[in-house]
């Protein structure tokens, strides 16, 4: 397995924020496959959307993941919808510890509104995105660990994270509990 750390989860979870500070804490690169595909192609995700439409996007991110596997010790953010296809989970988890930022429907959905142009948004009503989270989920929780964020901020959320990993590579002995 690699030794990336990939962030996965709906958008509004925090994977950019969180992903920052944790690999400035962990002191590694950090990635985001959004940015990977705008610096290919020059040009932001809403203008891709607009021009090009959902399926050459979702193209784009097919091979975002094929060149992820040259990373390595990174922590890496991925799009709210770059895990939730067939076959995604199992090839994103051979690159490293896959971290679900899970949270409330609401609150993701209040969050991911208020900040940044998001295509996958317009013009859709709550209930159509719930529909969309809901759809997601059962991947989502194909990622090795889940990290609650709910009602922390991103810095807690990022202690949690490091818990979680040095949880997996040093477990304790059966009985005794994390502090
Ligand atoms: C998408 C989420 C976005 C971006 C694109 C599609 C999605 O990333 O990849 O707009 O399908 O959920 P964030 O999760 O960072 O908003």
């Amino acid at each position: 397995m690699g030794d990336n750390v990939i962030l996965v989860g709906f958008m509004g979870a925090g994977k950019s924020s969180v992903g920052r500070l944790l690999a400035r804490r962990l002191g590694r690169c950090f990635v985001e496959t959004d940015d990977m595909i705008t610096a290919r192609e020059g040009r932001g995700i809403p203008e891709i959307f607009a021009d090009r439409g959902e399926v050459y996007f979702r193209a784009l991110e097919d091979e975002t993941v094929r060149l992820l596997a040259l990373k390595s010790g990174d922590v890496i953010a991925t799009g709210g919808g770059l895990f939730c296809r067939e076959g995604r989970p199992e090839a994103l988890r051979t690159l490293g510890t896959v971290v679900w930022l899970a949270g409330e429907f609401d609150v993701l959905y209040e969050r991911a509104r208020r900040a940044g142009e998001r295509p996958m948004l317009a013009g859709k009503s709550r209930d159509e995105v719930e529909a969309l989270y809901r759809a997601r989920e059962p991947y989502y929780r194909q990622a090795d660990v889940t990290v609650d964020t709910t009602g922390i901020g991103p810095d807690q959320v990022v202690s949690r994270v490091v818990r979680v990993l040095r949880d997996r590579t040093n477990p304790l002995p059966s009985g005794e509990r994390a502090g």
